[in-house]
């Protein structure tokens, strides 16, 4: 019997994942996934076959090899930056093994199909590292080429993929990957909350107003980083992949959306929840990381090359998007509940 062309999607219960997968699904993907843990109930709804293993080891993968004929991987799976720098050899492991097992079965499913294979990889604003505050203030927007050192093992690690997914495309002895990658700021969804990332104090501050409780922010409020809606993430994601090769100029593209400091992110949320109690502790190693991240990202090349636009500014976001979503979300569509 001839395999069955899929889609797959890695760490898809995460939070890209919950936002991506209707999305392929709606498109007619037929997905499988391979995530650590089974798939919560509404994501699996959408799935062909869940796989549940280690993206570091090859159990798993061998048999989606052998079972599917894997047309596009979206390669979600990792450790986030605050996890590791907790457990820097695991992420390792997760972050660089899980990616280089990903490449090679999308070069192996490319020489068994005869075609290039599509492989999405979410990069992030954590692979670049500015040195202190006055090269952040001076390189407030920055080019992908720009201060590519980054502070972070999660950065280290997404760098290096960077690097491997641009050479297997375009110097390996075969080129067969087609690998596409965004850089991510840190995203912000109405619906999920993100697990050992350091710009989870947006989503946070915002979850926790909603829900009536204080909030403690773990950096300082002049603490400036870019973020984006969680569906503008997943349009950029779809956008890229769905562009024509020829149309990209490179292999790694910054998208951007807006960049408040913690406190005016802190003042959204206040006009929203105006009962809510946001104080400041900043924590020493979070705070690091947020400081040699950029201000915000130039996205010129993402926007010309495969037309990425966000459509959420920072109004539009609390205003269209992530209030109305989350005051459903916990229960406060009636009068003035939560207030
Ligand atoms: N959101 C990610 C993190 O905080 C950045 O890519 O680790």
């Amino acid at each position: 019997m001839p395999r069955k062309p899929v889609t797959l999607v890695t760490g898809a219960g995460g939070e890209i994942g919950h936002a991506l997968i209707p999305r392929l699904a709606a498109a007619s993907h037929t997905i499988i996934t391979l995530d650590l843990k089974p798939l919560p109930a509404d994501t699996a709804a959408f799935v062909h076959r869940q796989y549940t293993g280690d993206i570091s080891a090859t159990e798993a993968i061998g048999e989606i090899a052998n079972t599917y004929k894997v047309r596009e991987i979206f390669h979600l799976a990792a450790l986030l930056s605050t996890s590791s720098e907790r457990s820097p050899a695991l992420a390792h492991k997760v972050n660089v093994g899980g990616t280089l097992n990903m490449l090679d079965l999308a070069n192996e499913q490319a020489a068994s199909q005869g075609e290039r294979v599509k492989m999405l990889f979410p990069s992030t604003i954590a692979v670049y590292g500015l040195p202190d505050r006055k090269t952040k203030n001076e390189f407030a927007r920055i080019k992908e080429h720009q201060w590519q050192q980054p502070t972070t093992m999660y950065g280290c690690n997404k760098l290096y993929c960077e690097h491997l997914g641009r050479y297997m495309a375009r110097y390996s002895a075969t080129k067969a990957v087609d690998f596409r990658c965004v850089r991510l700021p840190g995203l912000i969804s109405a619906d999920t909350l993100p697990t050992g990332g350091t710009s989870d104090f947006g989503p946070e501050m915002l979850h926790a107003a909603a829900q009536g409780k204080p909030y403690e922010c773990f950096v300082a409020e002049d603490t400036r980083i870019p973020f984006m809606a969680m569906p503008d993430a997943v349009d950029g994601i779809l956008r890229l992949m769905a562009a024509d090769a020829a149309t990209l100029t490179q292999t790694s593209y910054n998208i951007g959306a807006f960049n408040p400091s913690a406190a005016e992110f802190a003042q959204m949320v206040l006009a929203a929840f105006p009962s809510a109690q946001i104080t400041y502790k900043p924590n020493p190693l979070r705070q690091a990381i947020c400081d040699a991240w950029p201000a915000d990202v130039d996205d010129a090349p993402a926007r010309s090359d495969f037309g990425h636009y966000p459509a959420y500014d920072l109004r539009r976001a609390f205003d269209d998007y992530l209030v109305p979503a989350v005051r459903r979300r916990y229960g406060l569509d009636t009068g003035n509940a939560g207030r």
